[in-house]
């Protein structure tokens, strides 16, 4: 029994397939280097097209995300008080949380890059910067958590990194958002329980543990290779390889790497993690020979996010601001098809007493 649903077909989309043989991804048809020169906002408009308006466009996209960040900030007092003492992880989750029902698909996205913003300023003692809605989501939110202007450089890594990402397939978190739209629920309440999903260590929780993995290995010395082998031995994961559906070096990874060396061509962090990964790759070979576990993206990504200036328990948060467009864009395919998502399960407990 496939207690994983691996292989197992549970929603028919227009939105994104991730082949994992072939190491490829589309979103609607387009290779997501095309859609990374196209930049966030036409790649959301791209996912929300037919499911979120008709004849939308960057220029539409952003002017949308723009007044949702508006109207976001003015909500602000809704849950950042009581947030503010909370890791930003768990933090996040109440802000989604708070985002009201009515809301449209630009106001829930939109939460995303000010709640974040507003978050880590006041758990730094600083006050909320208001958002300029006429920047991208990327430029505008590095903006709010500078509280200045970055220089064009980061804002255009993070839009590589947010569009990178946006969207995989029938993810987990993606599910878990089409599993609870089935139901009737609001859009709101799809998009917080796949964040919820989404926070797991094995998936969009990833990024940060795989800078810890680094750091790790980095105490151990020049003995690179018998500090991964401790780590198997002692049942732990490898954070950063594997994944479910590639087979292969995911290969968003290497457009993250390409983005880290336009922005820091002398990337302090990259020839360890080089290093670690070859070790990582070939200590996992030796356990389970055959089964090609990977580098995923999640070490590039990590290095990306950090070179951006991005606080480490920030990672998942904006992973997840990335990927909210997708959530949603899943959410409103799966509300069209108007079926409930409810598998069965094999009873294999005791049976009562006759
Ligand atoms: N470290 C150690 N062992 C691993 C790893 C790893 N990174 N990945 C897989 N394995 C082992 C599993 O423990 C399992 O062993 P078992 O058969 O003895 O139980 C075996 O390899 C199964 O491999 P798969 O079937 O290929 O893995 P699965 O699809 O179940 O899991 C997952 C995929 C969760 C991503 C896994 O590879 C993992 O835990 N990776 C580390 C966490 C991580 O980096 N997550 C981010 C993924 S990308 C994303 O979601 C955004």
């Amino acid at each position: 029994m496939a207690n994983g649903l691996e292989g197992i077909v549970a929603a028919e989309t227009v939105l994104s397939h991730a082949d994992g043989e072939r190491g490829i991804i589309w979103v609607r048809g387009h290779a997501i280097p095309n859609l990374v020169a196209q930049g966030f906002e036409a790649a959301v408009a791209l996912m929300w097209e037919g499911f979120a308006g008709e004849g939308l466009t960057r220029a539409r996209m952003i002017e949308a995300l723009g007044e949702g960040r508006v109207l976001a900030f003015s909500r602000l007092g809704d849950w950042l008080p009581a947030a503010t003492r909370r890791e930003p992880l768990e933090a996040t989750r109440l802000l989604l949380a708070a985002v009201r029902d009515a809301s449209t698909p630009a106001q829930i996205a939109a939460a995303l890059p000010v709640g974040i913003a507003a978050l880590i300023r006041s758990r730094n003692g600083e006050a909320p910067v208001a958002p300029d809605p006429s920047l991208t989501a990327a430029a505008d939110f590095l903006r709010m958590l500078a509280g200045k202007t970055v220089e064009e450089r980061f804002a255009q890594a993070l839009d590589t990194y947010m569009t990178t990402v946006i969207d995989n397939g029938l993810s987990a978190s993606t599910f878990a958002a089409r599993v609870i739209i089935s139901t009737r629920a609001s859009l709101a309440s799809a998009v917080v329980g796949a964040y919820g999903a989404f926070t797991g260590a094995l998936h969009g929780g990833a990024p940060g543990l795989a800078l810890d993995l680094l750091d790790e290995v980095a105490k151990g010395g020049d003995n690179v290779d018998a500090t991964i082998e401790r780590k198997l031995l002692m049942g732990e994961r490898l954070m950063g390889f594997g994944h479910r559906v590639f087979r292969l070096r995911d290969p968003r990874a290497d457009m993250l790497r390409a983005a880290l060396l336009r922005l820091d061509p002398n990337s302090p962090h990259l020839a360890f993690a080089k290093r670690v990964e070859q070790a990582a790759v070939a200590a996992l070979e030796r356990r389970k020979p055959g089964r090609r576990l990977e580098a995923n993206i999640e070490m590039d990504a990590a290095l990306l996010l950090d070179a951006i200036g991005l606080p480490r328990a920030a990672f998942t948060p904006v992973f997840a601001m990335a990927r909210a467009p997708a959530w949603i864009a899943h959410a409103l395919e799966q509300r069209r098809s108007g079926r409930m998502i409810r598998p069965a399960s094999a009873y294999v407990g005791p049976t009562p007493e006759a």
